[in-house]
């Protein structure tokens, strides 16, 4: 008797230990990452009042069926180097993804060469991993950034062709500034055409990451009209909508939906379009104008330290915000939330768009229980 109740005093001691261990690292924002039978939905976490100890609670917990692809659309998610929870999370989820987005190459112009950059950021080992576990097609982006109209273009295509067929990729998402906007220039139109129809010969596919500026004007969007018919996909940046003075939401409902209007408009093909979603949040420093980007571990952090009274639900752009003093200085932070990325969602569930996000990342994990 005597020994079992040692035991049994053993065991609670023990229990309380790791009871106040797992209290200490929730304080500290050190939640394990850890796998539950309930998704967010079931969890009834998809919700206008929201506190912020729920989300501190459970933002760490993500659905066991990791795999499962809720979204009916194509889903693209941007990985980046500098975000390498983007790997953990790409390799966790792919069967959610359609296709994968590593951020890896630059190519632009010095003086008057081509440099290429970013053969160091690829990595071998996460790409033999998903390669091995799924379908998903593993497409890179490259940047592509010049400025002068002399650039050697045929230089620049041939780079990116050679780098796809060294390391087996099915395509690229190009990034390429000014390819929309006021000032859209026609030979760099006519340089993403060419090397779209240099890539189909090789059956391989070419995405264009498309910026959208806050204020929509269809003349500067004229050009996807005639490169809708050889890029296979529009990875469309519908976000960075607010800036440091005029800050606020990041990515407002109502202006995701008049840019799809506008797209159709151009007779842009639904099914070519990735609508953007952002994981990541700003926080806005009104006293002095400064914007800060924010990813998931550090909203919870803010979070915890803050503890804010209430987390507002902004009616007309649909996405939560709370606002904080510091020093006396007064913060506005904006930072996704499950409900707000439901209703992201649902635009391109009604629209029948995929959809791209920027980026895996920076999340917190229970996002991907709606995906
Ligand atoms: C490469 O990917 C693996 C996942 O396969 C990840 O654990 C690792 O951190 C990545 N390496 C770098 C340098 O980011």
């Amino acid at each position: 008797m005597k020994f079992f109740s040692f035991v049994l005093f053993q065991i609670i001691i023990f229990s309380l230990l790791i009871i106040e261990s797992e209290q200490r690292r929730q304080k500290k924002g050190f939640l394990k990452e850890t796998s539950v039978k309930e998704d967010v939905e079931k969890k009834g976490l998809l919700t206008k009042n929201i506190k912020h100890s729920t989300i501190t609670k459970n933002a760490f917990f993500y659905y066991e069926e990791t795999f499962r692809k809720k979204f009916t659309g194509e889903t693209l998610g941007y990985v980046t180097p500098w975000n390498s929870n983007g790997y953990t999370y790409s390799l966790r989820h792919a069967g959610k993804f359609n296709y994968i987005s590593p951020v890896w190459y630059t190519l632009s112009q010095k003086n008057s060469g081509v440099f290429f950059e970013g053969k160091e950021n690829v990595n071998q080992t996460w790409l033999k991993s998903i390669r091995k576990q799924t379908n998903t097609v593993i497409l890179p982006r490259f940047l592509i950034s010049i400025t002068s109209r002399n650039v050697e273009l045929t230089k620049i295509r041939n780079t990116i062709i050679d780098e796809c067929l060294n390391q087996n990729f099915q395509g690229i998402v190009l990034e390429i500034p000014l390819v929309t906007g006021p000032q859209i220039s026609n030979e760099i139109i006519d340089f993403v055409i060419k090397l779209a129809e240099d890539f189909h010969q090789r059956k391989m596919i070419l995405f264009l990451a498309v910026q959208v500026y806050p204020n929509l004007q269809e003349n500067h969007y004229s050009s996807l009209k005639r490169l809708s018919s050889v890029v296979d996909r529009f990875s469309f940046m519908t976000y960075d909508y607010s800036d440091s003075i005029n800050f606020g939401p990041i990515s407002p409902t109502s202006w995701i939906q008049n840019f799809l209007y506008l797209l159709n408009k151009l007779e842009i093909p639904n099914q070519k379009i990735l609508l953007g979603i952002n994981f990541y949040g700003t926080n806005v420093n009104i006293a002095n104008s400064k914007l800060d980007h924010l990813i998931g571990k550090d909203y919870i952090k803010l979070l915890q330290e803050k503890t804010p009274s209430q987390i507002n639900w902004d009616s007309k752009s649909e996405e939560h915000f709370f606002e904080y003093s510091d020093k006396n200085e007064k913060h506005i932070v904006y930072y996704p939330s499950l409900l707000s990325l439901q209703k992201r969602i649902e635009i391109s569930q009604v629209f029948k768009t995929g959809i791209s996000i920027w980026e895996i990342g920076q999340a917190l994990p229970y996002f991907f229980d709606l995906f």
